[in-house]
C-alpha cells in the first residue's frame, strides 16, 4: 500500500482536490473526517464532472465523492487485494486499521508486485502421486502384470527362466533380444567372464572406499563411478552403439566383483579374484569365501539373481533411464540407479524383512506383534507392492527355493507370511497386500551364507543387467525425460532483502 495517503476534506472544492492529485501524481484522494475515511474521489469522478461543463467548477468534494468507500485491512494478502479490486472494478481501496486511515492500495501498487501466473500448456497432464499407473515409455525389455501375478523378460516368463536357464543366458536374452543357442551361450559366457576382474586403477582404491565404513550400497556407488572413469566411459551421445554395449557389459560383469571385494575388505580380508571357470552364482559365492560353494546354494543364489534382473519401470530402472536420457555415461546411470535401489522402500527391504522374523521370534507372538505394528502405522517389510495386487510370483518361487535348500527359517517364515496377509487383510482391507520378493530373499540369502550387509548389494548384482538393458533401449530411441511440477510455494517474486 502507499502511505501516507493524499487526502481531501468534504467541504473543499473539487478544483483544489484535483490540483493536489495532479501535484502528488496520484489517481485519487481519500476524503477524511479527522482520521476516518468518509469517501473517495478519483480521477474518474473528475472526468465525469468536467464532461458536465463549466457550471460544475465550484463543486464541493462531498458532492462528487463516493461516500463510505469499501476499505481493507493491512493484513490482507496481495492476492486478496487484487481479487477485491477485480471483483468491484475499483482502482483504489483505502486501508484502515480500526476506524483510522493508514494507507491506500492502488492498481498501480499491485501491478508493481504482480506475478505472471504460470501458463498451463494445452495437453498438460496431471499425473497421480508416485506416477502410479502412468505409462512414460515404450519398452521391449519386459513387463509386470500386477493383477495376474506374472512378469516376463522379452516375452519369456521370468520365473520359468529362473527355473530352466543360467543367469548368463538370461543376460544374453536381455542384451541380444533372444535366448542364446548353445554356441552363443558358450561364447557369451566366455566374453562376460573375462570382464569380471576390476581394473587395477580401481582395485587399488577399493581398500580406501571400504575403510570409509559406510553402507555397502554407498561404497558400490562410488566404486562404479571410479570404474567408469578408469575404463574411459564417455557420455553415450559421443560413442557408437558398439562402444555403449561394451561399456554396459563391463559394468554388469564387474559389479559382483566390486561387491564381494568391498565386503571382504570391510571384514579385514583380502578380496578373492573371480574365477572364469565358475558359473555366475558359483563365482559369486566363491568370491565371498574363497571356497568352492555347494552347488545347491550356488544355484539358489543364482535363481534369486535371475528373478531380480528386471521388473518393469521400478524406481531404480526409471532413474537409470532418466540419467541416460540426458546423454550421460553408463556408469553414471548405474550409480544413480544403485542410490535409488538402496532405499528401504525399494531394494533395502530384505534385511529388514529378516529382522522382522527375528523380532517376532515365536509363532504365538506373530499376530499381536503384527497387529500392533500395523495399528501404529508401520509398514511390514517384505509386503505390499505398487504393481502386484496378488501374490508376487518371485516370492512364491523363492519360498520354493528356500524349501528346496532346507533354509532354517523357511517354516517359520511361511507361518508368518500367512499371519501378515491375514492381519493386513483385516486392518488394511481392500489394499491387497501380499509378500513381495524381499520376504523370502533374506531367508534364502541367509541360508547360502550371505550376511545381511550383502542382501541389497546382491539385489543390485543382477539388477544392473536390467538397468543396462533399459539404458541401451533408452539410448537407441532417446528423448530427454523432463516432466513438469506444479509450483505451490509463496507467490513469486518475493523481494530480496539487501545483504
Ligand atoms: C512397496 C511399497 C513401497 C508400495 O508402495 P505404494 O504402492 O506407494 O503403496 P502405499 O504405501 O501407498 O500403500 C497403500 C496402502 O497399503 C498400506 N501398505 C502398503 N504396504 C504395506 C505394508 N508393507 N505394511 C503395512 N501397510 C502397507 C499403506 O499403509 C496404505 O494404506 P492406507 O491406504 O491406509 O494409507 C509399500 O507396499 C511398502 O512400503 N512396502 C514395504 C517395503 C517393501 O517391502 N519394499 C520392497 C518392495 S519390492
Amino acid at each position: 500500500m502507499s502511505s501516507p495517503v493524499v487526502t481531501a476534506l468534504p467541504d473543499e472544492t473539487v478544483a483544489d482536490a484535483a490540483a493536489r492529485m495532479q501535484d502528488r501524481s496520484v489517481g485519487s484522494v481519500v476524503v477524511v473526517d479527522g482520521l476516518r475515511p468518509v469517501g473517495i474521489l478519483t480521477e474518474r469522478d473528475i472526468v465525469r464532472m468536467a464532461a458536465a461543463g463549466p457550471s460544475s467548477a465550484g463543486q464541493k468534494v462531498a458532492d462528487l465523492m463516493t461516500p463510505e468507500p469499501d476499505c481493507v485491512h493491512p493484513g490482507l494478502s496481495v492476492h486478496e487485494a487484487f481479487a477485491s479490486l477485480d471483483v468491484h472494478g475499483y482502482r483504489h481501496i483505502p486501508v484502515v486499521e480500526g476506524p483510522e486511515l493508514v494507507g491506500i492500495v492502488s492498481l498501480r501498487d499491485l501491478v508493481r508486485v504482480a506475478q505472471v501466473q504460470p501458463v498451463v500448456h494445452p495437453g498438460q497432464i496431471e499425473a497421480p502421486p508416485g506416477l502410479e499407473g502412468v505409462i512414460v515409455a515404450e519398452t521391449q525389455v519386459g513387463d509386470v502384470r500386477g493383477l495376474e501375478g506374472f512378469y516376463h523378460y522379452r516375452q519369456h516368463s521370468a520365473v520359468e527362466l529362473a527355473d530352466k536357464r543360467s543367469l548368463e543366458d538370461v543376460w544374453f536374452l536381455l542384451f541380444d533380444d533372444h535366448l542364446p543357442t548353445p554356441a552363443e551361450s558358450r561364447a557369451f559366457a566366455a566374453e562376460v567372464r573375462a570382464l569380471r576382474p576390476v581394473p587395477d586403477a580401481v582395485r587399488h582404491l577399493l581398500p580406501d572406499i571400504a575403510a570409509s565404513g559406510g553402507p555397502l550400497m554407498d561404497q558400490l556407488r562410488t566404486a562404479v563411478s571410479l570404474l567408469g572413469h578408469s575404463q574411459g566411459f564417455r557420455a553415450w551421445l559421443d560413442v557408437d552403439a558398439a562402444e555403449l554395449r561394451s561399456n554396459a557389459l563391463s559394468v554388469c560383469a564387474a559389479v559382483p566383483t566390486l561387491i564381494m571385494a568391498l565386503h571382504r575388505l570391510g571384514q579385514g580380508l583380502e578380496p578373492v579374484d573371480p574365477d572364469p571357470d565358475l558359473g555366475y552364482g558359483e563365482n559369486y559365492l566363491w568370491m565371498l569365501t574363497g571356497e568352492r560353494p555347494d552347488a545347491d546354494n550356488a544355484r539358489a543364489v543364482e535363481q534369486y539373481q535371475i528373478l531380480t534382473i528386471d521388473h518393469g519401470f521400478n524406481a531404480s530402472t526409471f532413474t537409470a533411464r532418466v540419467i541416460t536420457s540426458t546423454g550421460a555415461d553408463v556408469a553414471g546411470a548405474v550409480a544413480g540407479a544403485i542410490a535409488a535401489l538402496s532405499g528401504p522402500l525399494h531394494g533395502g527391504a530384505p534385511s529388514r524383512a529378516l529382522d522382522l522374523l527375528d523380532a517376532i521370534g515365536t509363532p504365538e507372538n506373530a499376530r499381536p506383534y503384527l497387529a500392533d505394528a500395523v495399528s501404529r502405522g508401520d509398514k511390514i517389510m517384505g509386503f505390499g507392492h505398487r504393481v502386484y495386487k496378488t501374490t508376487d510370483p518371485r516370492s512364491q518361487f523363492l519360498r520354493g527355493v528356500a524349501q528346496r535348500i532346507g533354509a532354517a527359517k523357511v517354516g517359520f517364515a511361511t507361518d508368518v507370511e500367512q499371519t501378515v496377509v491375514d492381519v493386513l487383510a483385516e486392518l488394511k482391507p481392500g489394499r491387497n497386500l501380499y509378500a513381495n520378493v524381499e520376504f523370502y530373499a533374506g531367508v534364502v540369502m541367509e541360508d547360502v551364507g550371505l550376511p545381511p550387509d550383502l542382501f541389497s548389494p546382491t539385489f543390485a548384482s543382477s539388477r544392473v543387467i536390467g538397468w543396462c538393458a533399459n539404458i541401451l533401449e533408452q539410448a537407441a530411441d532417446n528423448r530427454i525425460i523432463r516432466p513438469s511440477a506444479r509450483y505451490v510455494g509463496p507467490p513469486p517474486p518475493q523481494p530480496v532483502p539487501d545483504a
